[in-house]
């Protein structure tokens, strides 16, 4: 096992530290030790103005980091979640997270929460049904771990209720090699 540096200062030293974790140390203590300048990510952000870009720092069978690029005023569906946990931590601008549960057929909201640079969301519940929208007034972009990695989730028509099931999809996908090189796809 390599040792966990104290402060997490590039987004290769991310990489390799939540793919050498060992069992007793948390994610949460490795997204804890994160002292990374926002321009280290900058390399990997991709935009599109059709709809919020997912990029894939790495992706393991345990988990997957992702770069989430919002466009000013884009926002996700209304989603489910297909992991065990998750943490979403805005690197940029400001997101609003609402929360909704489905009730007799109908979604409910039970909260929404904004979330700024200093602040990391974490979700758990295997059927939280949420909403990200960019909040801010330009871009804003989400750093976003999950344990393990999503492959697929359902859509809630906000009004109906009615569920569509999509499959995962990345806007880029990036591959760090042993030389520090970095491949994309
Ligand atoms: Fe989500």
């Amino acid at each position: 096992m390599e040792a966990i540096p104290t402060k997490i200062t590039n987004v290769q030293q991310l990489v390799e530290a939540l793919k050498n974790k060992d069992q007793g140390i948390s994610y949460l203590h490795i997204m804890s030790s994160i002292d990374i300048p926002e321009r280290e990510y900058e390399r990997f952000y991709t935009w599109k103005l059709s709809h919020y870009t997912r990029n894939c720092l790495v992706k393991t069978a345990d988990f997957e980091l992702l770069l989430i690029c919002w466009e000013k005023g884009q926002q996700s569906s209304i989603h489910d979640f297909d992991s065990r946990e998750a943490w979403i931590h805005p690197l940029r601008g400001r997101l609003t997270e609402e929360r909704f549960r489905l009730k007799d057929g109908r979604l409910e909201k039970v909260s929404s929460v904004l979330l700024g640079t200093s602040e990391f969301s974490y979700m758990t519940d295997p059927i939280a049904i949420h909403r990200y929208t960019n909040s801010y007034e330009s871009r804003s972009v989400s750093l976003n771990l999950y344990a393990q990695p999503i492959e697929k989730w359902n859509e809630y028509d906000e009004k109906t209720g009615k569920v569509v099931a999509k499959n995962v999809s990345y806007d880029a996908v990036y591959v760090f090699d042993e030389e520090g090189n970095i491949r994309s796809y």
